[in-house]
Formats: C-alpha cells, structure tokens, sequence
C-alpha cells in the first residue's frame, strides 16, 4: 500500500492508504485538517498543498485545477489542491501553515 507522509509545521504523520483516494480525503480520514472552504469542488484554494515528493505517483492535473491553483498566492512548481490529487502511489505532502486549520483533539 502507498505511504503518505503529511508535514505540518508541528510534525510528520506517515499514512499507509489503499490508492484512489485523494490526499484531502486522507487526511480528514486521520484528523489531519486541511481547510477546504468549497468542499473539494475545486473552486478555492484554501486545500492547497506542496508535494514535497512523488508528484508523478499523483493523478494528473486537469485543466480545472490548473487554472484554480494560478489564483493562489501561495503557488509553488510542486503545489496541487488536495481534493483533486489522487493517490497513486508513496508521496510527502507539505501543508503550508496558512493551508492548515488545526489538528483535532484526539491526539495525545
Ligand atoms: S477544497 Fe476548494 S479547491 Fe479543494
């Protein structure tokens, strides 16, 4: 199974993760909270990440996200919007800080 690797600013969380899933809904699955003001419609930016390795292991990025992700401020040659990213295969994502909206409770 692919592993997923998320860096925030306060630490590494690794993620093993059946493929076909986008990188949003993974991280919301493991109390990793990215924002994503629209739902994952592609129609913000607020669930923009850095993939830090293994874009190729990602699904392609379609026009519409394209053209989303260019009216980021924050955009970077390795930035795609988490709720269109499909996981392929292993990959590091970074959330930038003003991607990341707080970490649930349920951590110890
Ligand atoms: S949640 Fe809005 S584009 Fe991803």
């Amino acid at each position: 199974m692919p592993k997923v690797t998320f860096i925030t600013e306060n630490e590494n969380t690794t993620l093993e993760v059946t493929t076909g899933k986008t990188i949003l809904d993974l991280a919301l699955d493991h109390d990793i909270d990215i924002e994503h003001n629209c739902g994952g419609n592609c129609a913000c930016t607020t669930c923009h990440v850095i993939i830090r390795e293994g874009m190729n292991h990602l699904s392609e990025m379609e026009e519409e996200e394209e053209d989303r992700l260019d009216t980021s401020p924050d955009l970077t040659l390795s930035s795609r919007l988490a709720c269109q990213a499909l996981i392929k295969g292993d990959c590091v994502v970074e959330i930038p800080k003003n991607t990341q909206a707080f970490r649930k409770a349920e951590q110890h």
